[in-house]
Order: C-alpha cells, then sequence, then structure tokens
C-alpha cells in the first residue's frame, strides 16, 4: 500500500499516511500534537486547509463547513485521508493550555497485573470523547465520590480512547486496595483532567535523560513513547530506580525498546532501602554518569518527599535547572 508525505504548515513538521489512515490518526500517530475533538466528524476542532495535493473523503462527517470555507480548502482531517502528497496548514498545539479540561465517563478495558502489587488500568472512552492531553499529564480518576486518585497518565495521547495508568498496592491507600480486590472489566471509571506541565519540549535537539522511581515509570513510560513517536533520533537514557521487593514490572518492554533502537539505553537499578539516602548515592551516579559536557534534558518522576533533595542535587552538579523538569508523587 502506498503512503503519502504530509507536510504541516507552518511548522513544517512531517510524517507519512497510509490511504486507510485519518490524516489526524496519522499525524498522532508520528506524535504530533495535532488538534482534535471527537474524532468522529462532529466538533470540527480538526479543520485543516489543503495548501497542495489530493485527498479523499473516508467517513461522512456531521460538522457543516460553510461554502466559503469550502472553496478555500478547509476539511477535517479526522474525515479525510491523502490521495497524494500534500501539505496542510494547521494550528498545531503547543502547550498545555490549549488542551481542555475533561469530563469523561470511561469503562475500565482491560486489567493486567504487571507485578504482584503493580496493576495496569487500561481505560476506554466513548468513541466520540477520547482524552485530549500531552505525555506526560496527570487525570483525577474516581470510582465513586470518595475514591479517587491523580494517576500520571502511562499511555501516548496518540490513542486518546484507551488511556492506560497504574496502580500500586499500598496498605494506606483504599483507591489501590479497591483496585486490586474489587475492580472488574467494564466497572465504569469517571476521568477528569488532563493536568500538569511535566511535558516533552518536541522541538529540543538535546540528548533526553529520563529517571523513573518506582511507579513513576508510568509518567516516563507515556514520555519515552511520544519520542519514539516523534522518532527522535539524539540518544535517549533510560533509568528506573526500584524499592527492595520491586521489580522494573516492564523491564521486557524496556528491553525490547533499548533492542530495538540504537540510541536508547535502559538501566535498571536497585536500591538497598526506600530511603532519602539511598535515592541520593544513586541520583549521584546517575548525574556522573551522565556528565559528558553536552547539554541535555532530564525528566526526572520521584516521591515528591524527594523533591527538595534532588534540586539541590542539580544545583551542586551544575545543572541546568531549567532543562530539568520534574514530577512528584505522593506515597500514601
Ligand atoms: S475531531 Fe471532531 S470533527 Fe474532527
Amino acid at each position: 500500500m502506498p503512503t503519502f508525505k504530509v507536510t504541516l504548515l507552518p511548522s513544517g513538521h512531517r510524517y507519512f499516511a497510509s490511504p486507510k489512515q485519518s490524516l489526524l490518526q496519522a499525524g498522532l500517530e508520528s506524535g504530533f500534537n495535532l488538534p482534535y475533538g471527537c474524532e468522529g466528524g462532529n466538533c470540527g476542532e480538526c479543520l485543516a486547509r489543503l495548501e497542495y495535493g489530493e485527498i479523499q473523503s473516508l467517513r461522512h462527517s456531521d460538522f457543516v463547513l460553510s461554502e466559503s470555507q469550502k472553496n478555500k480548502g478547509y476539511f477535517l482531517t479526522c474525515c479525510h485521508t491523502a490521495f497524494s502528497d500534500c501539505q496542510l496548514e494547521l494550528h498545531e498545539i503547543h502547550g498545555v493550555n490549549e488542551i481542555p479540561q475533561q469530563n469523561i465517563e470511561a469503562r475500565v478495558y482491560k486489567l493486567e497485573n504487571l507485578a504482584h502489587d503493580v496493576m495496569s488500568i487500561s481505560l476506554k472512552t466513548p468513541r466520540t470523547q477520547p482524552l485530549r492531553f500531552l505525555a506526560g499529564q496527570h487525570i483525577t480518576v474516581a470510582l465513586n465520590k470518595d475514591l479517587r486518585s491523580k494517576r500520571s497518565i502511562a499511555s501516548c495521547p496518540c490513542d486518546g480512547l484507551k488511556p492506560e495508568i497504574h496502580v500500586k498496592l499500598r496498605k494506606q491507600d483504599a483507591f489501590s486496595q479497591y483496585v486490586f480486590k474489587h475492580l472488574k472489566r467494564n466497572d465504569r471509571i469517571l476521568i477528569q483532567g488532563p493536568m500538569g506541565e511535566f511535558i516533552l519540549d518536541d522541538d529540543s535537539q538535546r540528548r533526553l535523560i529520563f529517571i523513573a522511581y518506582d511507579t513513576g515509570f508510568a509518567g516516563i513510560k507515556s514520555l519515552l513513547e511520544h519520542a519514539i513517536a516523534l522518532e527522535k533520533e539524539q540518544s535517549i537514557s533510560l533509568y528506573w530506580i526500584v524499592t527492595p521487593h520491586s521489580t522494573p514490572y516492564l523491564e521486557n518492554y524496556c528491553r525490547s525498546i533499548e533492542d530495538a533502537l540504537d540510541n536508547v539505553t535502559f538501566y535498571p537499578l536497585s536500591i538497598k532501602e526506600a530511603s532519602e539516602k539511598c535515592f541520593e548515592s544513586v541520583l549521584k551516579k546517575i548525574f556522573k554518569q551522565e556528565d559528558q559536557g553536552d547539554e541535555v534534558d532530564g525528566y526526572i518522576i520521584l516521591p515528591e518527599s524527594f523533591r527538595s533533595l534532588t534540586l539541590a542535587l542539580i544545583n551542586r552538579y551544575g545543572l541546568d535547572g531549567q532543562r530539568w523538569r520534574l514530577d512528584g508523587y505522593q506515597i500514601l
């Protein structure tokens, strides 16, 4: 099957689309933050203007374009596919402020034990209400009015219909207790969000360092998948620090990425105890190992209680604080 080169204006971003995919879906899968709402031809938010090339209708749309819009070449990217190389003019999403706050009644699509104490929950949103978010953001998930929790989204923004979260079983965390004991496929979960500014700098060419502490891997996974979709060529170091009695529960997934991509190196690291002191010692080793005299973008997801220590270390090692982003989570 032929694929066609699609160029976005004014950014100059490029991706390939097959005639079976909508121009929107192909762009999202290539890691670009294209505007959209329903993915079903109803809202008009995916409007773009065809500057050059041929497109074909893929599905019916209820959204009505004016004659003037049609004459100027406007069309809906979710309802059309490429029929030749083409150039599209559209507004790409550049920051979290351009993503609307959403309330979505989703269902549990799949539950998977990633470890004895870590559950992956894949959610399914209604077909016309995909969750729009940027890689690295959080959502609040509510099982009922008393059981709610803020979680990093673990999946790539290219599939807003099936966002994924990871839940670690903890004694003091009623949400996690419920998930492990009672949650089942098809149960209703209310999603609110997205929140947070811990997102990838899409246009940076700097070397990438991702550091996850324990289930902080969820948000790092989303960033990693986004960086891979964007076909980033710079080297990527992926560190996963695990506490005693834990494992890097997606180690095979990380290894398969490392095997498939020459620019990704995976370092699973264990610490003797879940203390600030042990975390500090392993972080020092990472900073020393990565000190190659070049500029990097660092992303760390860690327990909130380790934030000050990490900021102080970044300072002490003379790293550019502006290029190191931290995201903290609470341990109950
Ligand atoms: S995303 Fe709603 S019409 Fe295309």
